[in-house]
This record gives structure tokens, C-alpha cells and sequence, in this order.
């Protein structure tokens, strides 16, 4: 059975740093990236873990006022010297007053979603910050390096929160990417360990996006009941609201099956919208109602069993990472 209390392995030792051209590009001791999640890293105890242990920890900065945004920034950096990042979604209605603040803060690097870049890149860019951008198919990937962004984030269907619409798989859509870019890629959606890890790297990637794993840390700012639901889910658990228009993975509870019935029996289309927005991942992961919110994870949850601390975790991904590229030379 497993449990909020489940204890953590053993702390591993410190692993000695990956080279990769993200690691250089953003002064990282390791090619492991902590997902921008609403909620779960909307604050500064995941993402200061995360860069003081050597990864990129990403304050999200989505469901935020910018005053905490700004508060969350500077209590990141009382906690490490590592460098951070912050993430924007572009079509949010603050996201200029975002980037101010990323801006007059100096944060290393943006992690830009669900929008084009070209109406802030040159004066993010122009401020020495770093400007990752999130793309979900080798087109988007294309026009971004065009536009001049730093690198390229590729994720597939199995993620939490938005995969892509097209629902393309991370196996597909990464690779797709890395053929259409000579950027650095980050890849992610559905990694939860070090061996997930090395596939990807297999594919081209340089570093690797995990954002259901460091959701299952005691850092990450989501309802108890959140985590203990997740903890019990399995690989099979989760399912998309929202198809063909912006799909959410979440894990199947009662909304989902409210949905799920709606779809079934033929419901419109603008129903079904009014339908799938009348409930919040803030309703689960803030006020703990695992019924009725979206409780947004991806297929990954099923390979998680334990809560590990965020810093511990970047290193026991690493060793994993290692062990894998290991087996492989194994082959003769
Ligand atoms: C609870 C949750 C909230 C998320 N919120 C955001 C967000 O605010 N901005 C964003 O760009 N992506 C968001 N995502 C997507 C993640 O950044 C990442 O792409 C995804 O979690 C990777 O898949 P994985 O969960 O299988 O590792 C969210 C994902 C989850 C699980």
C-alpha cells in the first residue's frame, strides 16, 4: 500500500554533473527540468529544492498575483544561488505584467507556453534571459526557432495538465521535434524515472521535463488528498477532457464520469466546453475536493509509488539516468 508517510530511499550521494547543451546554455549541474504546474510549483519550495540540488526548478507563475510572484522569486533566491526558472503561459491576461517581473527580477529563464513568442522575445531576450519555449509539434518547434528562441520544449499526450491536441505521444513527438530543430530540445510527458529519462535522451533530447514526478514531492504545493489519490492511481487511470479543443489529462473520478457521460450521449460542443470549465485544478489540488476538481496528472502516475524530497529526487533520477546508459553499452 502506498502512503503519504511511505519513506523516501535512502539519500543518494551527489552524481557527478551531465554535460549537455542545456545544462551549458542555463548553468545546470544536471539536464533534469521541474515542470512550470499550476498550484504544485506556484511558490518557492519546489523550485528552490529542485535548482539548489542542480536541476532547473520553474516557479509557475499561471494562478499567481505578480506581487506573489515577485515574493516567490525572492524566496527562491534567500534559498539557493542556483539559477531558476519562471513559467508563463502567454495567453494568460497578466502575462505582460509577468514578464516584467521576470525581467526586473534578472530570473535566468522563461519557460513560455501556450502562445506564440513573437510579441515579448525581443525584450526578454534583450535582458539576458534565457527563453525556452514550449511547442507540441515539430511545426510549432520550427516557426519558435525561427522567432530565435534559446531551445525548445517538446511534450507529449502521456503529460499531465495540456498534452497536445493532436494527442501525438512523447516516443513520436519528441523525436519529430529533434529532427525539425538544430536547438537544444528539453522533452517530457510521461517520465518518471531515470530510465524514462534515457529514452528520451536516446531520441535526441538534452534534457529531460518531469512534472507528475516532482508533483509526488513533499515540496510541491498541492492538497494532501491530491497527492495520496495520485499515489493510488495507476497507469490506466487517468483520461483527457476536453478532445479535439484543448484536452486535460486528469485522473477519472466523478467529473470525469459526468463528462465522460455527456460525450457519450452526444452533448454539443459548446456544452461540453461549459461542461468541462465549470470545475478547476484549483478546486482539487487547493481545496482538496478530488471528486469534482481536476485532479491534472499524467500516465507517468502509475510508475510512482513514494513521496521522495525534491533535491533527493534530482539526484536518484540522475543515478537512474546513469544505470540506464549503462545497460545499453552493456550491448555488444
Ligand atoms: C498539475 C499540473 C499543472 C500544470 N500546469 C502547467 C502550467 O501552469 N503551465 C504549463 O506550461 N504547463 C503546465 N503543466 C504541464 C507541465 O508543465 C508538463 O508539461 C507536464 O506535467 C509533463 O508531463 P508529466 O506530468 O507526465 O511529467 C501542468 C501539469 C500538471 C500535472
Amino acid at each position: 500500500m502506498t502512503t503519504l508517510s511511505s519513506p523516501s530511499p535512502a539519500a543518494s550521494p551527489m552524481p557527478r554533473p551531465v554535460d549537455t547543451r542545456v545544462t551549458r546554455l542555463l548553468g545546470l549541474r544536471y539536464p533534469v527540468v521541474q515542470a512550470g504546474m499550476s498550484w504544485a510549483s506556484s511558490s518557492a519550495p519546489l523550485a528552490a529544492a529542485v535548482s539548489a540540488a542542480g536541476g532547473l526548478g520553474v516557479i509557475a507563475a499561471g494562478p499567481m498575483a505578480p506581487d506573489a510572484l515577485r515574493a516567490a522569486i525572492h524566496e527562491v533566491r534567500a534559498r539557493t544561488d542556483a539559477p531558476f526558472a519562471v513559467n508563463v503561459p502567454l495567453y494568460n491576461r497578466r502575462a505582460a505584467d509577468f514578464l516584467d517581473i521576470v525581467i526586473e527580477e534578472r530570473v535566468s529563464a522563461l519557460i513560455a507556453s501556450q502562445g506564440g513568442p513573437q510579441v515579448h522575445l525581443e525584450r526578454v531576450r534583450t535582458a539576458g534571459i534565457r527563453w525556452l519555449h514550449v511547442c507540441s509539434s515539430p511545426r510549432h518547434a520550427e516557426k519558435a526557432a525561427q522567432a530565435g528562441v534559446d531551445a525548445v520544449i517538446a511534450v507529449g499526450a502521456e503529460a499531465g495538465g495540456h498534452p497536445p491536441p493532436d494527442e501525438v505521444g512523447t516516443l513520436v513527438v519528441v523525436r519529430a521535434v529533434c529532427r525539425a530543430v538544430d536547438l537544444p530540445v528539453i522533452a517530457g510527458g510521461g517520465v518518471a524515472d531515470g530510465a524514462g529519462m534515457a529514452a528520451l535522451f536516446c531520441l535526441g533530447a538534452e534534457a529531460v521535463q518531469f512534472g507528475t514526478r516532482f508533483l509526488l514531492t513533499p515540496e510541491a504545493s498541492v492538497h494532501r488528498d491530491y497527492k495520496q489519490m495520485s499515489l493510488a492511481a495507476g497507469i490506466a487511470d487517468t483520461t483527457l477532457v476536453g478532445r479535439g479543443r484543448l484536452p486535460v489529462r486528469m485522473i477519472r473520478n466523478r467529473f470525469t464520469a459526468e463528462y465522460a457521460a455527456a460525450e457519450a450521449s452526444g452533448t454539443d460542443a459548446e456544452a461540453l466546453k461549459t461542461l468541462a470549465d465549470s470545475r478547476s485544478l484549483k478546486l482539487a489540488a487547493l481545496d482538496g475536493d478530488v471528486d469534482w476538481g481536476k485532479v491534472e496528472v499524467g500516465q507517468s502516475v502509475g510508475l510512482i509509488d513514494t513521496l521522495v524530497p525534491a533535491g533527493e529526487l534530482v539526484w536518484q533520477l540522475v543515478h537512474e539516468f546513469n544505470a540506464a546508459r549503462g545497460r545499453l553499452a552493456e550491448f555488444g
